[in-house]
């Protein structure tokens, strides 16, 4: 197994948010297995009492640790930087995946009529603003000049050239903003904090919550179980750099079109 993050000569403390279920959940036990791995922080809103997380817990004592805060809120951002900061060490790798496509009374756009200023602020809110603004809160804890790499679960639905299909507004549209966002931040950092790398990956359609809805038509072979896409988006993670920062990535490692 690679080491987590390209040229890092100590073992890793990771960040992954969106950690209770799906794809976070899947990086976080792949990441628990390798001996390349110092610690885990594994945050959603309920991490703390996922039955999931717990038994990851448990199968690797003192080396995963919960933390329950609102990743659309200013108030459960700076509570998982202040609780990273009382950690005393830096952060090396972050795997951003908490996201939002559906919820309770609230699906995705089919239609013009079915658009909502309520939908789109709330998905907003943790699909484009909530990777911004942890990437603030957290950036003093990303090392001091060694390796480190931010990356954020974006969509392929989010490319504003590949969109054919429509509809899914807030979503796409979140996304979307999401990656201009980070792209920015990338630029920033060439200049600012050129050891660390911002990348924006699509990790290809994944059998989770978040997908189970809208999977009818994906081809079986298209689907990949959590595990599979999480081992992928490792994979891919381990192979990039600061020379890689700004890009905006499919699980196979080729560019998706902004
Ligand atoms: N699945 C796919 O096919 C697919 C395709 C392309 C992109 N993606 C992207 O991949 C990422 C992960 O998706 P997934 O399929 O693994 O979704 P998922 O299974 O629905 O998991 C979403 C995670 O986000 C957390 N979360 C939701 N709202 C939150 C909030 N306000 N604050 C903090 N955490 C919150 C949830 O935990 P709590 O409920 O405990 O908060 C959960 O852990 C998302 O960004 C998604 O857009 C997925």
């Amino acid at each position: 197994m690679p080491i987590p993050v390209r040229g890092l000569s100590v073992p890793a403390h990771v960040l992954v948010t969106g950690a209770s279920s799906g794809i976070g959940l899947a990086l976080a036990a792949d990441l628990l297995e390798r001996p390349g791995v110092a610690s885990v922080v594994a945050v959603s809103r309920h991490a703390g009492s996922s039955g999931e997380v717990q038994a990851l817990a448990d199968r690797h004592p003192g080396r995963l640790h919960a933390i329950d805060a609102d990743l659309a809120t200013d108030a459960g951002i700076a509570l998982v930087a202040e609780a990273l900061r009382a950690r005393g060490h830096a952060l090396h790798l972050v795997l951003h995946c908490a996201g939002l496509l559906h919820a309770e009374g609230m699906a995705p756009e089919k239609s013009l009529q079915q658009l909502e200023r309520a939908a789109l602020e709330r998905v907003f809110a943790l699909n484009a603003f909530a990777p911004i603004l942890l990437a603030r809160a957290l950036q003093p804890l990303l090392g001091a000049g060694g390796p480190a790499v931010f990356a954020s679960l974006s969509a392929r639905v989010g490319s504003i050239g590949d969109n054919r299909l429509g509809g899914w507004y807030a979503y796409r549209a979140a996304k979307a903003a999401q990656n201009q966002l980070l792209r920015t931040l990338a630029i920033e950092w060439r200049r600012t904090h050129p050891h660390l790398a911002c990348v924006m990956l699509h990790p290809g359609t994944v059998d989770t919550p978040l997908s189970r809805p809208f999977q009818a038509r994906v081809p079986a072979d298209a689907l990949f179980a959590p595990a599979r896409a999480a081992r992928q988006l490792l994979d891919l993670v381990a192979t990039l750099g600061p020379a890689d920062s700004g890009r905006f990535l499919a699980w196979d490692g080729r560019d998706i079109p902004w």
